[in-house]
């Protein structure tokens, strides 16, 4: 796979994309990743990517033309599946989502910052606009890495077989993991359910069903929704 993502401050992106399992995963070659400057594609001579809203109101927005340079530049270059537009009025990304888009060749995220970006770029490139939840963050970076890593560690050959992410929670659905543990099997006042080291492992998977539902029935709750 690979990921193209254009930004107006890509060194907030640097770090993450360079760290733990996404790391591997370019290390293994599963998936390569472009960070794109917009300064690079800003042209006047103070190189200015931002300017006022027509209309008026508070805050900057990107302007259209580096975003369209540098679209225009990767569209002539390749085809991508998907071009990720990251927005709080997009559709709230989830576990259905990353499978389908770990599946995809070359993904390409257009992320604002500030106030957003000139609509023009949406509306002319987007084919997915998604958000990451009902809140306004100062950026698309964020939520960019949230949908990054949550469909790189799909990839096959990412995570390695005690790592699988089949069994995770949300895989199949809105289905909960039973919660962990490791030693001590007693910390503090704290111990470990009996059941996990019975090493009965008919018992074990019973009761890892059980605290499952539990659990996905506590989260329905606190999220109010419906069974
Ligand atoms: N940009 C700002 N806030 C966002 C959110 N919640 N999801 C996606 N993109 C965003």
């Amino acid at each position: 796979m690979r990921i193209d993502i254009i930004s107006a401050v890509p060194d907030l992106l640097v770090s993450p994309l360079n760290t733990s399992i996404i790391k591997r995963a370019q290390d293994k070659q599963k998936v390569e990743i472009f960070l794109h400057d917009l300064r690079d594609y800003a042209h006047d001579k103070h190189r200015q990517i931002d300017d006022k809203p027509f209309g008026g109101g508070a805050g900057m927005l990107l302007k259209p033309e580096p975003f369209f340079e540098c679209i225009e530049k990767l569209l002539s270059e390749r085809n991508y599946s998907h071009i990720v537009f990251t927005t709080p009025k997009g559709k709230v990304f989830d576990q259905q989502t990353a499978n389908r888009f770990s599946l995809a060749e070359n993904i390409l995220f257009i992320v604002g910052h500030y106030k957003g970006i000139d609509d023009r770029v949406r509306e002319r490139f987007a084919t997915d606009e998604l958000s990451i939840g009902n809140y306004v963050l100062s950026g698309g970076e964020l939520p960019a890495l949230v949908i990054i890593d949550a469909v790189v560690r799909l990839i096959p050959g990412v995570l390695n077989d005690s790592e699988s992410a089949l069994n995770d929670s949300f895989q199949d659905g809105e289905v909960l993991e039973a919660p962990f543990y490791t030693r001590p099997a007693v910390f503090r006042d704290m111990k470990v359910p009996d059941v996990l080291l019975s090493g009965d492992d008919k018992k074990i998977r019973l009761w890892k069903a059980e605290q499952s539902n539990v659990f996905t029935e506590k989260w329905k709750k606190i999220n109010n929704i419906a069974e």
